[in-house]
């Protein structure tokens, strides 16, 4: 076999739309190929890789935490997956005070689901169309958008209800005592960088109170900073009752969780509920250290500053082909009438990776620790290709 994308055919399901482009290591917001071109990574595998490639802090917690004890039951007390959730709850708002461990952010919902449920003895769940919350059958299911759906009918359950984003009136209609919880994401994230507006997200917080309802953030892509606050939620002055986290918060090592008051995780007694490999020793390490090193860089803040200037800059392009420019801290999109993808191709001849979502909206979610000088390099590349076309 010679090339890689013939191994990749002949091997692999082929249920990715890949580029065809491979990378033998990175370093920092740089991914490198086989022939040594370097890429500027606004992908960041898509708002993961938050510290970056190879970033020395992650590697250290790997390297020791490997050398000492990889995985062990969750029959078992496991010292750094305790002290991972004391430093979630120490970041986390009062009221959310307790975390269980998961593999990804489609589990992490999946547990958020049961646990709702479980924890109201109802049966449904309001979700915000053109939502993302993950691939498997619960998670599908509140992910309103068909094209995910499509072929996959008999495996979810008739649960869901869906309301449009950022339409209250929807939102008062869908609730009802049978509302076992509503989902959110503060910015929607595969389904193009769309926030909720303030009045939506505090509105649901209402709606869920006054129907003893639990509100479950969805923050998988949002959370660890991202935004420009540890969770998106902040940006809402509203404490929701369950979160989820995923994607940034391994840093690029599989690990997820929710996180509810300590009240609501007492419905998940022995047996309810559980996963073998969540909060193993290595990824409760490597989180800890993610979490730690996003602490001790000041990651949170800086990444809000280096998110508005890239914006500030982009919104002077807002006119016939960029027609918004949206996010909040380095999780940011801009939505074209139709050159997303000439846009992408371009960046990439100059060695920069951009991403498109939702058809039409170039995603950019670097790492957080991305350089100012690199941010300028990636919004002078967009407005030199702007003034070309
Ligand atoms: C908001 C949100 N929730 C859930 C998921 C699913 O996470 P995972 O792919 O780790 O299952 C994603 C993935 O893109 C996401 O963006």
């Amino acid at each position: 076999m010679d090339t890689l994308k013939e191994l990749d055919n002949t091997y692999l399901f082929q249920n990715y739309g890949r580029q065809d482009l491979a990378f033998t290591h990175g370093c920092g917001e740089y991914l490198y190929d086989g022939a040594g071109k370097e890429y500027l990574d606004m992908v960041a595998g898509i708002a993961v890789n938050s510290l970056g490639h190879a970033h020395p802090a992650m590697t250290a917690a790997i390297c020791d935490q490997a050398s000492r004890l990889i995985h062990v039951s969750n029959l078992y007390r496991i010292k750094e997956q305790a002290e991972l959730a004391e430093a979630l709850v120490n970041v986390s708002p009062d009221g959310l005070e307790k975390v269980l461990f998961v593999n990804s952010g489609a589990e992490a919902n999946e547990a958020a689901l049961k646990l709702a449920v479980r924890h109201t003895g109802r049966g449904k769940v309001i979700a915000v169309e053109n939502s993302f919350h993950g691939r498997t059958a619960a998670a599908l299911k509140i992910t309103a958008q068909a094209k995910y759906q499509e072929g996959f009918g008999c495996l979810m359950g008739e649960f869901a209800e869906y309301v449009s984003l950022n339409d209250i009136e929807s939102l008062k209609t869908a609730f009802d005592k049978d509302t076992a919880a509503m989902i959110i994401e503060p910015i929607q994230g595969e389904g193009g960088i769309r926030p909720c507006d303030k009045e939506f997200f505090q509105a649901a917080r209402d709606l869920c109170d006054d129907n003893g309802s639990l509100l479950i953030c969805d923050e998988v892509q949002t959370g660890m900073g991202r935004t420009g606050e540890w969770f998106g939620f902040q940006h809402y002055d509203v404490v929701p009752d369950v979160i989820s986290l995923a994607k940034g918060m391994g840093g690029g090592f599989p690990i997820g969780c929710i996180i509810s008051s300590d009240e609501v995780s007492k419905t998940l007694s022995p047996g309810t509920h559980g996963t073998t490999f969540g909060g193993s020793p290595l990824a409760s390490a490597v989180a800890l250290a993610v979490l730690r090193t996003i602490e001790s860089e000041g990651l949170v803040k800086s990444a809000a500053t280096k998110g508005k200037t890239m914006m500030d800059s982009l919104k002077g392009l807002l006119g016939e082909e960029v027609r918004d420019v949206r996010g909040a801290g380095l999780m940011i999109g801009m939505e074209m009438a139709s050159k997303s993808h000439d846009l992408q191709k371009h960046a990439l001849e100059k060695g920069v990776l951009l991403n498109v979502c939702a058809g039409n909206v170039v995603r950019m979610v670097p790492p957080l620790n991305v350089s100012p000088s690199s941010m300028k390099k990636v919004s002078d590349i967009i407005k030199a290709f702007m003034e070309d076309i």
